[in-house]
Parts: structure tokens; C-alpha cells; sequence
């Protein structure tokens, strides 16, 4: 175990960060990055990016304190046009996202994450559960088809890609035929969000993003025909009554939220849900333990946001001049958090490379502040669904091998998870 201590500071050997950025995108780096974040670890709590301007960070409490800090604002249109080179976000598909609520500071942000009034409380919840609980038992009939016809079968593909898409779509009222779309464009545009996209990849994301508002924008106007007790009649009826003279500017902003809310639950969950039940299955004693003792669930889901967190990065520009772990960072400088690198950082939990689900640590895999994650409390509701049923009616599930990842540095991917009885 390594970095220990009152790490602070930041490192000046720009190749050195160059190599690891390389190796943290790579097949090998997605397979297993926590060396590699020990490794950035290592180097400082606040580490200079190659490309100047910008900084890792990379421990626990300089992160928190990140995205807690009022002073730390989203990249938004304002910071973006104040930059030398605006033209870099030009690009259609990180338009679209600058946009969306992750990238609005206040007051716009408050209005806009208010118009959702926070529909995943205990109550939204308990309304939900009953549906997703039916969703998970489909999807386990459909993989104990496939063990019983081929003695394996891909968890990903049948199980973990299909219960996000089809719990937001209910919950959107998207009919079911379209969610194979749905996901599809979900997975394509995310390219747009990588940390330096290649001009290939911001194609692709672009094609995404016309697919996803052609699709958004029927969706949204079939909806106003027929408006029914849905999520989205509800948007419709807080923006129709915000801007009553101004249809255009309402659609507009329930296009943005609908789009974001999807997108940002789809693949996160589709990675919680199948690290979930690779890092428990692939332990038969602690799946069975888990199996007995389903109050230790929820340890387990969180132990598995901890050590393998679906969004491995996301950033923050500085409000004002400051200072960060002894770092000066000036206005306007980007920092981009690194979640996997703070919920490995040993200061906050000791050995943090062991998986265990009586831990009880702390992550940030949510976020933190104003921008904390909406559907924190969905995600889990699923992957506790997902892995109490799934235990039960397969109490020998193991993985054949680990699951595999896209090759992406921002948002992680599982892409596959072979498994057999
Ligand atoms: C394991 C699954 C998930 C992870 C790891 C995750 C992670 C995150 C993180 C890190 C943020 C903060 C972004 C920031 O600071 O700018 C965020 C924001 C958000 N998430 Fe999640 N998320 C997950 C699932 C979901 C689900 C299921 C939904 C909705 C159904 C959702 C909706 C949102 C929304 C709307 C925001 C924006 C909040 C804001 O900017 O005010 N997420 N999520």
C-alpha cells in the first residue's frame, strides 16, 4: 500500500501523466485501473494536466471539497465562451450537454432541478419498486433460459443492460419497443463527454445526439396530445406554466432534462449493476453469506459504488482565485475529480483495494453538493432488487472471467459479464 499520509501538492513531470492518462484508457487500464489511480494518487492530491490549465485531483478530501465548494462551479456556455479557444466545444453532441443540469450553475440550475421535485424520495420510490421488482423477475426468466439452453449467457446483454432503460422508460412512459433505441443512442453519444474526444468519436456522438432529439422531441410531442400521470406530463405541465407565452422555450427545457435524465441513468447503472454482482458472485462463500443475510445488501451496493465507481471523472472550474491541498489555482482553471482515485485514497479508507462489504466507508461516486446525484436512491433500489432476486433464484451464479469495459477514461462502461450456474 502506497500514498499514505499528507500527500498534497502537485507533480511537474508532464510525461508521467501523459503515460498514465494513456495506460487509464486502455484495455488494460479498464480492466483494472486502481493501480493506475494509486499511481495518480501518488503524484499529489492536485496533479497539473499535461495540457496546462487544468488539474487532476485525486484525493478523498480535496475532492469533496470540490464539489461541495460554492466556489467551484460546472463548465457552463459563460466559462465556456470566456476561454481562448471557445471553438474546442463547439462540437454538436457537447452543446447539447453543456446545456443540461449538470452544466448550469445557479440560479438556472435551482430552477431547473426543481422543476424534477425530486422524484426519487422514499415516496417516488416505494411507487417504484413493485414495477422494478417485475422488471428484474422478466429478466432473470429470460437468463435462466438462456443458462438452460446454453449453460452460460451474457449477464450485460440480457440482465444489467435492460432493467435501467426500462425502469426510466416506465417511469418517462416511453413505450417498450422503443428502448433498444433508446439505449443505443445512450451509449453512442457519451463519446462527447470523454475527456479529449477524437474527431471520430465526436462523429459518432454526433449522429447520437440528432437520433436522441429526433427521438425526445416526438416523444414530447405525442405527449402533449395525450398527457397522462408520467414524469414527463409533469415537466410539461411546470415549464407550459413557467413560460405560458413561450412553447418553444418550454419544450426546450423539458427536452434537456428528459434527454440528461436518461442518459445520466442509463449506462451508470448498467456498470453498478454488473460489478455488483461480478465482485459477489465471483466470492461463492460471500454470495451465499449475502444470500442469508440480506440486510448486508445494501453494503454490499455501496462497497461496489466505492471500489469501482461508473463515472470515473467529472469537472469543476474555479469561481475565484484559490488554493487547493497547497496548490494556487487561479479563476476559470478546470479541475477535473477523480472519483476512483478518492474512493481508493487510503487516508479516508484503509486498504482500500479489498473489497468488503462490512466496510462501511466513504465514496463519492454520487457527487457531493448542489449537484449531487438525483437518482442516487434509483440506482440502488435496482441494484438491490437485482442482486437479493438474483441470489435467491441462482444461488450458484458465478462469473466465467471478469466483466469487460469500454475503452473510455470518463464514463465506464461494462460491456460484458459471461456467466454459468
Ligand atoms: C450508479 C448509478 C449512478 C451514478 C454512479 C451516478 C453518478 C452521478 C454523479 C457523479 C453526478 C454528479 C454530476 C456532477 O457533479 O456534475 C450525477 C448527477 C445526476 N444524476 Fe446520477 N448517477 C447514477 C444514476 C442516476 C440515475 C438512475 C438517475 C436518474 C434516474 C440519475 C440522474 C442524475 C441527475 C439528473 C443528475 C444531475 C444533478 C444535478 O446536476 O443537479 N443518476 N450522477
Amino acid at each position: 500500500m502506497t500514498a499514505v499520509g499528507d500527500i498534497r501538492g502537485t507533480t511537474t513531470d508532464r510525461r508521467a501523466v501523459i503515460s498514465l492518462l494513456r495506460r487509464l484508457r486502455s484495455p488494460e487500464g479498464q480492466a483494472n485501473p486502481l493501480p493506475l489511480w494509486q499511481e495518480l494518487r501518488a503524484m499529489g492530491d492536485v496533479v497539473a494536466a499535461p495540457w496546462g490549465g487544468a488539474h487532476f485531483v485525486t484525493g478523498f478530501d480535496a475532492c469533496d471539497q470540490v464539489l461541495r465548494g460554492r466556489t467551484w462551479l460546472a463548465p457552463d456556455f459563460a466559462w465556456q465562451e470566456r476561454q481562448p479557444n471557445p471553438e474546442r466545444w463547439q462540437a454538436p453532441a457537447t452543446q447539447e450537454m453543456t446545456r443540461t443540469l449538470s452544466r448550469l450553475n445557479a440560479p438556472v440550475h435551482t430552477v431547473h432541478r426543481r422543476s424534477l421535485n425530486n422524484p426519487f424520495d422514499r415516496r417516488g420510490l416505494d411507487g417504484l419498486s413493485s414495477q422494478i421488482a417485475a422488471h428484474v423477475t422478466r429478466l432473470l426468466d429470460d437468463l435462466g433460459r438462456r443458462l438452460r439452453d446454453d449453460g452460460e449467457a451474457d449477464f450485460v446483454a440480457t440482465v444489467s443492460e435492460q432493467l435501467p432503460v426500462r425502469t426510466v422508460g416506465q417511469w418517462l412512459g416511453i413505450e417498450p419497443e422503443h428502448f433498444a433505441h433508446v439505449l443505443d443512442f445512450t451509449q453512442r453519444q457519451a463519446f462527447a463527454q470523454e475527456l479529449l474526444p477524437t474527431k471520430s468519436e465526436l462523429a459518432v456522438s454526433a449522429q447520437a445526439t440528432l437520433d436522441m432529439r429526433a427521438f425526445f422531441t416526438d416523444l414530447i410531442r405525442q405527449r402533449r396530445k395525450r398527457p397522462g400521470d408520467d414524469a414527463l406530463s409533469g415537466l410539461i405541465r411546470f415549464w407550459d406554466d413557467r413560460y405560458p407565452d413561450d412553447r418553444a422555450r418550454a419544450d426546450q427545457a423539458v427536452y434537456d432534462l428528459t434527454m440528461f435524465v436518461t442518459v445520466a441513468s442509463v449506462e451508470t447503472t448498467v456498470t453498478l449493476l454488473t460489478n455488483a454482482v461480478a465482485f459477489v458472485t465471483q466470492d461463492p462463500a460471500r454470495a451465499e453469506w449475502l444470500r442469508q443475510n440480506p440486510d448486508h445488501l445494501d453494503g454490499a451496493i455501496d462497497e461496489t459504488l466505492r471500489y469501482d465507481p461508473p463515472i470515473h471523472l467529472n469537472s469543476r472550474v474555479a469561481g475565484d482565485d484559490t488554493v487547493l491541498a497547497g496548490v494556487p489555482i487561479a479563476k476559470d482553471t478546470v479541475v477535473h475529480v477523480m472519483f476512483g482515485a478518492a474512493n481508493h485514497d487510503p487516508r479516508r479508507n484503509e486498504d482500500p483495494h479489498v473489497f468488503d462489504i462490512h466496510r462501511g466507508g466513504s465514496h463519492l461516486t454520487f457527487g457531493g453538493g448542489a449537484h449531487y446525484c438525483l437518482g442516487a436512491g434509483l440506482a440502488r433500489l435496482e441494484a438491490r432488487q437485482l442482486l437479493s432476486q438474483t441470489l435467491n433464484r441462482f444461488p450458484t451464479l458465478r462469473p466465467i472471467g471478469s466483466p469487460t469495459y469500454a475503452p473510455r477514461m470518463v464514463f465506464r462502461r461494462a460491456t460484458s459479464l459471461k456467466v454459468t450456474l
